[in-house]
């Protein structure tokens, strides 16, 4: 099995003017090809900023995180935003859909960045939005879909370059907990079926009861995993 993400020593602090807010002290993580890795804990404890610090969003004080094998730390900004377009795929709590965009024009957002000639691009971005159960909301927008609808546009947006590593950040917070079962199955049938690896932030017990690992942080470092 291959490495997906490995963290070493990983410290981060944020640094507000003369004030130094640390976060995490010193979190050592592996991910392997094809697990679904649920991280939780209380709040405050650094649950998204690991994830985003494994995004390549937000470089770490301390430590070194490799992703595939490749020093993400010693990236220049150019290079992390290629590495990020390439290989990543992020889902957040709030969607992040652009508000003038189309459900398909959102999905089809990482195929321009990856110069995917239009007509290729539109014919994955809609197979996504099939996959996602979407097939009939394509062309609206996003404040024409609901909560869940908006979750499965990003989830298709996050999906449709099929890249290494999936990363949510309490992708399932904003939906009822119909939806919510919905999105948590289609987020496991990705990983299951289509090998999507899946690192997800949630305070939801059902998510973390079908990961193939989860990782409980508390106050900024590793507390235990199951
Ligand atoms: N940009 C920032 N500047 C300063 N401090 C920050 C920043 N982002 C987060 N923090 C602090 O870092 C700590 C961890 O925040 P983080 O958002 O990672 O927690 P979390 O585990 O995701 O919590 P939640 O479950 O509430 O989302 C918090 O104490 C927070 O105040
Ligand atoms: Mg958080």
């Amino acid at each position: 099995m291959a490495e997906v993400i490995k963290t070493e020593e990983v410290k981060h602090a944020f640094n507000l003017g003369k004030i130094e807010v640390p976060v995490l002290f010193g979190i050592n993580l592996t991910v392997q090809e094809g697990e679904f890795i649920a991280l939780c804990g209380s709040s405050g404890s650094g649950k998204s900023t690991l994830l985003n610090l494994i995004g390549g969003l937000v470089k770490p004080t301390e430590g070194k995180i490799y992703c595939g094998g490749e020093d993400i730390t010693a990236m220049d900004e150019n290079r992390l935003s290629l590495f990020r377009r390439q290989k990543l795929g992020f889902i957040f709590q709030s969607y992040n859909l652009l508000p003038d965009l189309t459900a398909q024009e959102n999905v089809e957002l990482p195929l321009v960045f990856a110069e995917i000639p239009p007509a290729k691009r539109t014919e994955m971005a809609r197979e996504a939005l099939e996959l996602v159960g979407l097939s009939d909301r394509m062309d609206h927008r996003p404040n024409e879909l609901s909560g869940g609808q908006q979750q499965r546009v990003s989830i298709a947006r996050a999906l449709v370059n099929r890249p290494q590593l999936i990363l949510a950040d309490e992708p399932t917070g904003n939906l009822d907990s119909h939806t919510e079962e919905e999105v948590i199955e289609l987020m496991l049938r990705m990983n299951r079926e289509q090998g999507h690896t899946f690192v997800v932030v949630t305070h939801d017990q059902t998510v973390a009861k079908r990961a193939s690992r989860v990782i409980y942080l508390k106050d900024g470092i590793i507390e235990r995993e199951d």
